[in-house]
């Protein structure tokens, strides 16, 4: 009996070493990834700053000359993912050309096996790596390399589009004459006395500057506003994306500022701005609404600027954190920038639906790629606020390419969006209608 005892004690102390030996092994193994992934990330970061420095690379000599990892020689050796990561660049490049590729490094792999080593690396490296199917290519994205151009619908640079007439006129067209989506509320709990440029079943777009338009629509008539301002970045003293010639990302897609407005403002006036923003929209919410603010805290001159600089003195129920997981700012002196804030400004009546508190504050999304805006957010971040609220009516004042739309149409919701650029607002348009053709299907 003392003997069956000790085994049982003894069996399960060696139950336990072995639980805690395999928590550590696989502690080890995730850190030990996200080390091998940020090391990747940093090296290519710095590959990319180097070929920008010495212009494009021409040859095998060049790329040696600017730290491209030295391809291995063997025939049979399946390279490394950092390896193939660097066969890649921001062309796209089919299983053939890039067996061509390695094979000028002495690897002579079956077509078939480049495809399946790229498409791994692909699904691998989703953030890094865009993908093409029919035919299936595949290239590198750059922190600094423009986000995938929308061959249907391109965006305007100026505050006219460039589509013609008669193009906007078809596509408004469709889009109102939908039959409204089953999943939509199908009452409108919205009505404003102004024309909207573009309407459809659940939604309306006006085009027009947010604090005009704003002031047109009644009191107390939405019931969120998910939304992301312009951050001011033309306006900064390092770390940001400066505009003009003192520009840190001159390549980036914000370093000219929005297509119909620089995003330069002084920064006092900008913060008097964003205080009538949050005011007005303060004013159109239900007493049981509230807003979700998105914005970035940021160090100026030594100084932290914080969202809650821009808030109007409105009750603050929580700021969630939006883990965007990576960022581009690479730098020796901070560490990576990587989340931004969603700042909750909530009525006293606000409340999540039932379970909805399980969403928790931080929210891990990646940044949204394949998006002709300049700055939009993953259509993932609206959607968590919206889906975890009973909200009917949500407002989104600076509506970009219509992103808060989507999210709320995708979870039955009525939508009114505003932004200062039509071409904008035809992308909106242009996603919305995508998107109830899919929901219809
Ligand atoms: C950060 S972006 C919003 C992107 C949007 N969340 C999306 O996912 O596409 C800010 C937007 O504010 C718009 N904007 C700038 N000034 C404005 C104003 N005074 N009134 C309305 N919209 C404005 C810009 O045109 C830009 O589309």
């Amino acid at each position: 009996m003392i003997f069956l005892t000790e085994y049982a004690n003894m069996s399960n102390t060696i139950a336990d070493i072995l639980t805690s030996l395999e928590k550590a092994i696989s502690t080890e193994i995730v850190s030990a990834k996200e080390r091998a992934d940020n090391a990747e990330l940093a090296l290519s970061s710095l590959r990319d700053g180097l070929v920008k420095l010495v212009g494009p690379i021409a040859n095998d000599d060049q790329k040696a000359e600017v730290g491209k990892v030295e391809p291995t020689k063997s025939r049979s050796a399946k390279p490394s993912s950092s390896e193939l990561i660097h066969y890649l660049d921001e062309n796209w490049k089919s299983a053939s050309e890039l067996r061509e590729t390695l094979g000028e490094a002495g690897i002579w792999p079956a077509e078939g096996t480049v495809y399946n080593w790229f498409r791994r690396l692909a699904i691998e490296h989703s953030t890094r790596i865009e993908s093409t199917s029919k035919p299936e290519r595949w290239r590198l994205i750059t922190p600094m390399s423009e986000p995938r151009k929308r061959k249907r619908l391109p965006v305007s640079r100026k505050s006219q589009s460039t589509k013609s007439a008669a193009q906007t006129s078809r596509l408004i067209t469709a889009v109102m004459k939908r039959p409204p989506s089953k999943n939509v509320i199908n009452d409108n709990q919205f009505a404003s006395d102004i024309t909207p440029m573009i309407a459809g079943p659940g939604f309306e777009l006006h085009q027009g500057d947010c604090l005009e338009v704003m002031r047109k629509l009644p009191s107390c008539s939405v019931d969120m506003v998910f939304t992301s301002p312009p951050y001011n970045l033309g306006s900064s003293s390092g770390g940001g994306l400066t505009t003009g010639r003192n520009s840190l990302w001159p390549n980036s897609a914000l370093a000219k500022g929005y297509a119909s407005y620089d995003d330069a403002r002084d920064p006092e006036e900008y913060v008097e701005w964003q205080r009538n923003v949050l005011s007005e929209c303060w004013r159109l919410l239900r007493d049981d609404g509230a807003i979700f603010y998105n914005h970035k805290p940021r160090v100026q001159k030594g100084v932290l600027q914080t969202p809650l600089d821009l808030n109007p003195d409105l009750p603050v129920r929580q700021i969630i954190i939006w883990n965007r997981n990576q960022g581009f700012n690479f730098n020796r002196s901070f560490f990576l920038p990587c989340h931004e804030w969603v700042v909750v400004f909530a009525k006293p009546a606000f409340r999540l639906r039932a379970g909805g508190c399980a969403a928790k504050d931080v929210w891990t999304f990646g940044p949204e790629r394949h998006n002709p805006h300049p700055a939009p957010f993953p259509i993932e971040l609206p959607r968590r606020a919206i889906e975890n609220t009973n909200a009917r009516v949500i407002l989104d004042p600076f509506a970009g390419s219509g992103t808060t739309g989507l999210a709320a149409l995708e979870c039955g919701r009525q939508f009114v969006g505003i932004d200062l650029d039509a071409g904008y607002l035809e992308t909106a348009a242009a996603r919305i209608n995508d998107n109830l053709t899919q929901q219809a299907a």
